[in-house]
């Protein structure tokens, strides 16, 4: 019986999360997940739109799904009215049954997710699922923060790549071991003496796009404040990875929106802050902190390997030239 294209139908979450918890293990992807998880998360959000998730049938059995959506419109309002951009879109998620890794299923997936983008107005089309491009998935895949094909999605990549997509950027995943102490920094005795951590648990989402893709987790809010003047001068976030952590049950956060004012970079408050998060997390037993930075963010993954963070793997985004926008996909009316 021959491959067969249908659009998501509600009946499909089952099949799609065996397809998913298949997969090879991966530091970038939660693993194990459920079926409520996944529903709750990636399949049933207000930013849902079953058009876009298009599944693969042989012989009546789910083989493999893409799925393509949109990212929020800016500025992005921190509650309703819950609108997308349509002219940038993105192929966010693909995965196909390991046996059939090595076919040409993932570039027809890949290109049915281009003629959905494509139907609803895109203009410029990129694969991958960094922000803001990372509806439906931050949270359950890409590490802390959503981000490119990493280096495990081979399929993902090849399909890619024969269909001419181009590298745009690449992320670098890392992890901190908090089992083991980070370097010491002389200058956190007299960044102690100006200034204060004050921790926020259960931090609210910035936003509704954020909302979607963390409201499930609980998030901690760290600010480093001035003793002096009250001044902010850096803040940071963490969520809790728990869906990540099921691969190794070793208790996970996420750290995100790390920052410090540019005035007062290159002081050590970078180094400082996230260090006070460390003994914050140790508290509450989490072992490992995972982040993510541009591959070009020299400043970032400097400070990262300050405070012990290793690489664990990369990412890839991807876009499609303006050229092969308008192709017509085999089959296509
Ligand atoms: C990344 C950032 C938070 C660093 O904060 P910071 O307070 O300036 O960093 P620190 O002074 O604590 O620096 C700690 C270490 O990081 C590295 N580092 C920091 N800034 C650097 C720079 N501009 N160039 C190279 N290395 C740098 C150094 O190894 C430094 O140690 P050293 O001062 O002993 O050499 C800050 O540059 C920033 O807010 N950048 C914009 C937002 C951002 O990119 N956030 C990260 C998102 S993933």
């Amino acid at each position: 019986m021959p491959l067969t294209f249908r659009h998501f139908r509600n009946f499909d979450p089952p099949a799609l999360t065996r397809l998913w918890n298949a997969r090879a293990l991966a530091p970038g992807v939660a693993c194990a997940l459920r079926v409520h998880e996944f529903d709750a998360h990636a399949w049933g959000g207000v930013n849902f739109d079953a058009r876009g998730l298009i599944v693969a049938e042989l012989d009546g059995q789910v083989v493999g799904f893409v799925h393509a959506g949109f990212g929020p419109d800016y500025p992005i309002p921190a509650l309703r009215p819950f609108e997308l951009s349509h002219e940038v879109g993105a192929i966010v998620q693909l995965v196909v049954r390991p046996d059939l890794a090595e076919t040409n299923l993932a570039s027809e997936l890949i290109q049915r997710g281009e003629r959905y983008l494509r139907a609803r107005g895109a203009r410029v089309i990129y694969a991958g699922s960094l922000f803001p491009l990372n509806p439906f998935y931050w949270g359950v895949a890409g590490g802390s923060e959503g981000s490119g094909v990493t280096t495990q999605e081979r399929a993902f990549a090849r399909a890619l790549a024969e269909l001419g997509y181009e590298p745009v950027s690449t992320a670098i995943l890392l992890e901190a071991d908090l089992d083991r102490p980070e370097p010491r920094d002389p200058r956190a005795a007299v960044i102690r003496r100006q200034a204060r951590v004050d921790f926020v648990d259960d931090s609210a989402p910035a936003d509704w796009w954020e909302g979607v893709a963390l409201g499930d987790f609980q998030v901690m809010r760290a600010l480093l404040v001035s003793k002096s003047t009250g001044a902010i001068i850096g803040s940071a976030e963490t969520w809790d990875m728990g869906w990540f952590s099921r691969r190794d049950d070793r208790a996970r956060v996420g750290l995100i929106k790390l920052e410090v004012v540019p005035s007062e970079r290159r002081k050590g408050h970078g180094r400082f802050l996230v260090a006070e998060m460390f003994r914050r997390l140790r508290e509450n037993q989490i072992q490992i902190v995972a982040a993510q930075t541009a591959s070009t963010n020299l400043p970032a993954l400097g400070l990262y390997a300050s405070l012990g963070f290793e690489p664990i793997d990369q990412s890839t985004l991807y876009r499609l030239p303006a050229e092969k926008l308008d192709r017509t996909i085999p089959g296509e009316p």
